[in-house]
């Protein structure tokens, strides 16, 4: 079964909670698509996992859609999203329907994500959903503003958290179809999730959210700098470099191959 908005949707009122990771390359999506997950975000995460960056923010749209193209080539079931990328859609709402419009033509994704709330980033998702364009929206710790907030957790005092509420609140009525909450209080999530009626969905907010995303290379145990919620699923850091050692050792020892 395909996964639709709709769908995603149903899960939030049937309590069935939506399964999200990221993914870059033909290869992991392959893997993720077959493992029955619900939802695959070609995140700008991918800046630092598989390019090797410092921060999100230098990921420009043509990285973005190449990512994105070999992802999409794997996917059979699981919805497909793509995060714009910073300065890909702050300028204006005119400026986020170009490059949200190329990317769902030039990669065939079914939604785009964007980071930010009340009021200006509500006027833009508001614009990208009037053209047909299905946004998923992006609160709490939002990492294209890591010169501001660094990866703190966000919404710790009642006004930031009010905060957080009513921007989601905004994109709710702006059209988003869900919104990930990064990085925020488990009380904080369970209250915006209750006011909601889009899903939302969690990373390191807590386990009353509709869904759960995480990096996928964090899980697996790839990264060297894993946020503290993450729990690991492998190591296959370890587990592949021991492998490539041995076949360092058994070519040079001429073990490999046998005859
Ligand atoms: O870029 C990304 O991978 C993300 C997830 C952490 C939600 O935005």
């Amino acid at each position: 079964m395909v996964v639709t908005i709709q769908q995603l949707m149903q899960w939030k009122q049937q309590n069935r909670p939506i399964v999200a990771l990221t993914a870059w390359d033909f290869l992991f999506a392959e893997l993720l698509d077959k493992a029955g997950v619900d939802l695959i975000l070609v995140g700008d995460s991918l800046a630092m996992v598989a390019l090797g960056m410092e921060t999100t923010l230098p990921l420009t749209m043509d990285a973005v859609i190449h990512h994105a193209q070999a992802v999409k080539r794997a996917v059979k079931k699981a919805l497909l999203v793509v995060d714009l990328p910073f300065m890909s859609y702050q300028e204006s709402p005119q400026q986020a329907l170009q490059n949200a419009g190329r990317i769902l033509k030039e990669t065939g994704a079914n939604g785009v994500k964007l980071e930010g709330g009340y009021p200006v980033m509500a006027e833009t998702v508001e614009r990208l959903v009037l053209a047909g364009i299905p946004v998923l929206g992006h609160l709490g710790l939002t990492p294209q503003s890591v010169h501001q907030v660094g990866y703190r957790q966000q919404g710790k005092t009642k006004e930031a958290g009010e905060r957080i509420l009513r921007e989601a609140l905004a994109l709710q009525a702006a059209g988003a179809f869900a919104i990930v909450l990064e990085h925020i209080p488990a009380e904080l999530a369970k209250e915006i999730t209750a006011q909601l009626v889009i899903p939302t969905i969690g990373i390191g907010a807590g386990s009353f959210c509709d869904g759960q995303i995480l990096v996928t290379a964090d899980l697996l145990g790839f990264s060297n700098r894993q946020p503290p919620f993450v729990k690991l699923y492998a190591n296959l850091q370890e587990t592949i470099g021991q492998a490539l050692q041995e076949y360092c050792r058994e070519v040079r020892e001429g073990k490999f191959p046998e005859s």
